[in-house]
């Protein structure tokens, strides 16, 4: 390995900032440079509710390899939260209710039952805290992750230790044969420059509103979320259109998402709106975390979380790591 490794990070939502700071902790004389076209608040990361609770079809390459990337999460957003800082960093615990009014399996969730302290089903009192109607619940202790916090603080460390932010659109790898190591946390960016077409954009659209008297996490049917964070600031959603590249704010989507979480949190009519946000969630099963040596340039790609992304980014980006040292190690030629 290079004494000094020279490391590019594509990148700069959850995945990339997280995997760049790992790195660092793992190997002190690295040189960073993470190149990225958007930053903290432009990223889709900064978008989501970062609340952890994957979908039920989130996967890796093996059951062992998801389940692997889904506790080394908790964990690591665990140790944040022991510690004085963790507000600041973004991190905070939180009640959750998920209610179906006709699929019982919708309210379990086989990745983290297990993982999380607390997974139950609602009592009768409970149900009545969703619309009429609603047959089943379940309760579990979760946390989420405000990107708005974390971002920006990982981001300053980083840069502390020598690391750099780059504003520049990568159009491919080759361009980059001068790193020891490239790590392409690029998200959607990776569907073109890896030319994957098993990554897929899922439309997001989401109201954040100040309403601090919401203070659990509320999922209802038809993609129905409710989800408190820092400074009383409620991101209420959602849609998921699948393949749709549609960045622009639906009036229609706004309305269908207030009058369902208005159903559940008739309250939330009184909420101020601070603002409609749009973003493309990057879908790929099984999300892609593995190496390949692409025109010479050593690759860790590390891409296509969906939705999931900022829950399980901390997981991800160790395996990620992991692999990028093993990488920069092996005698595999580095330039053709
Ligand atoms: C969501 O999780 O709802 C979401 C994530 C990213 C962009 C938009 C929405």
């Amino acid at each position: 390995m290079p004494d000094q490794p020279n490391v590019a990070v594509v990148g700069a939502g959850v995945v990339g900032i997280t995997v760049a700071k790992l790195l660092q902790d793992q190997l002190k004389d690295v040189k960073i440079t993470i190149l990225a076209d958007k930053f903290t608040d432009d990223t889709t990361s900064h978008i989501a509710a970062g609340i952890y609770r994957p979908g039920t079809s989130f996967k890796g390459p093996t059951k062992e390899i998801t389940k692997k990337w889904l506790k080394d999460s908790w964990e690591f957003f665990q140790d944040i939260l022991k510690t004085p800082d963790a507000e600041r960093i973004g991190v905070m615990p939180i009640g959750t209710y998920i209610f179906s009014s006709e699929n019982y399996h919708v309210t379990r969730n086989h990745l983290i039952e297990d993982i999380v302290p607390l997974y139950r089903a609602v009592t009768d009192e409970e149900l009545k805290l969703a619309p009429k109607g609603t047959k089943f619940g379940s309760y579990f202790s979760t946390l989420k992750l405000e990107c708005g916090n974390y971002l920006p603080w990982t981001e300053k460390i980083i840069v502390e230790r020598g690391g750099q932010l780059l504003n520049k659109k990568v159009k491919s790898f080759k361009s980059l044969s001068n790193y020891d190591l490239v790590f392409n946390c690029s998200g959607l960016g990776a569907r073109y420059l890896c030319n994957d077409h098993d990554l897929v954009p899922i439309r997001g659209q989401v109201i954040k509103v100040k309403a601090p008297w919401v203070k659990h996490a509320m999922y209802g049917d038809y993609d129905t979320y409710i989800i408190p964070g820092l400074n009383g600031v409620v991101t209420l959603g959602g849609v998921r259109g699948y393949d749709s590249y549609n960045l622009n704010y639906c009036k229609y989507d706004a309305a269908a998402i207030m009058e369902r979480c208005c159903e559940f949190l008739p309250s939330l009519k009184n909420a101020e709106v601070l603002a409609h946000k749009v973003g493309l969630r990057p879908h790929r099963l099984p999300v892609r975390v593995e190496p390949e040596l692409i025109e010479g340039v050593k690759v860790v790609h590390c891409y296509g979380h969906g939705g999931y992304g900022v829950m399980t980014a901390p997981g991800t980006a160790m395996n990620a790591v992991d692999l990028g040292i093993d990488f920069l190690r092996s005698n595999v030629r580095n330039k053709l």
